[in-house]
């Protein structure tokens, strides 16, 4: 039996390794794939949730979905189905939707969730907290062991006494080792100065920062952030997300829930 030498071996076939763009575009591909007609959809807001819409407007163009209607849970969301012509709604005329898709900055082994570094946070849990099903898509990036893990979690608080509720968030997580609570800012060219970041509700954003990520009971966490006078709402969204997609580099996907 005549072998080939080693070195004219074909070597093995390489596995893709997809960037992180493409794994946002395979889960948003996925989940607009999942989609029913008649469907009430919540429509997420940031990057991956904007691939979903286009993906849903390409459906809706082609014919193989009809009679969908989104609730955006942002401006720029709003916007943006307009021009993709997703035909809209809002949660008034049905306070009940049947699926909500959002992308997410982190997910815990739980399901639960960071949301809100894009700053909608209070739309997106209004809109999703009213939806049957709340589908997840993010890329495996998004994945931590503990919330906060990867970067702030936002809160969005009323402007009037900002100062005051930031002390107020610092008494709260004292005891915690390197515990920070910073004001979102944005860089204004016409100002030439950073000014408050500006919710979709005109409120401004408060970045609470764990060295490690949040331990403890997060819904006991959740209800003490909730209780201070002056926080409207926070990105922790616990037991919401019915499911999650995630995109993985080798291209596969996989479902959690
Ligand atoms: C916006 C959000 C986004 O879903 C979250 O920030 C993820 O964004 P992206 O898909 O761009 O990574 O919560 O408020």
């Amino acid at each position: 039996l005549q072998t080939s030498p080693p070195h004219l071996l074909s070597p093995p076939l390489a596995s893709p390794s997809l960037n992180q763009d493409s794994q946002k575009l395979l889960c948003a591909q996925h989940a607009a794939s999942l989609v029913k007609p008649s469907t009430i959809l919540g429509l997420g807001t940031g990057s991956t949730a904007s691939l979903f819409l286009e993906q849903l407007s390409d459906l809706l163009s082609a014919g193989s979905l009809h009679s969908i209607v989104g609730v955006p849970t942002s401006l720029k969301t709003d916007a943006l189905a307009k021009t993709l012509n997703i035909p809209l709604t809002d949660l008034g005329s049905h306070p009940v939707l049947d699926l909500s898709v959002d992308g997410a900055d982190e997910v815990d082994q739980e399901l639960n969730l960071v949301k809100g570094r894009g700053g909608s946070l209070l739309r997106e849990k209004m809109v999703e907290g009213a939806s049957r099903e709340f589908v997840v898509i993010v890329d495996e990036t998004k994945l931590v062991p503990r919330l906060g893990a990867t970067g702030p979690i936002p809160v969005e608080v009323v402007p009037f006494g900002w100062d005051y509720t930031i002390m107020k968030l610092k008494e709260l997580f004292k005891g915690e080792i390197g515990f920070d609570a910073k004001l979102r800012t944005v860089w204004d060219a016409k100002e030439g100065k950073e000014v408050p970041f500006k919710t979709d509700n005109d409120n401004y954003i408060v970045n609470l920062l764990f060295e490690k990520g949040i331990s403890g009971d997060l819904r006991l966490i959740s209800d003490e952030i909730l209780r201070i006078t002056g926080v409207i709402e926070h990105g922790i969204f616990i037991g919401m997300a019915t499911s999650v997609i995630v995109a993985k580099k080798d291209g596969k996907i996989e479902i959690l829930n």
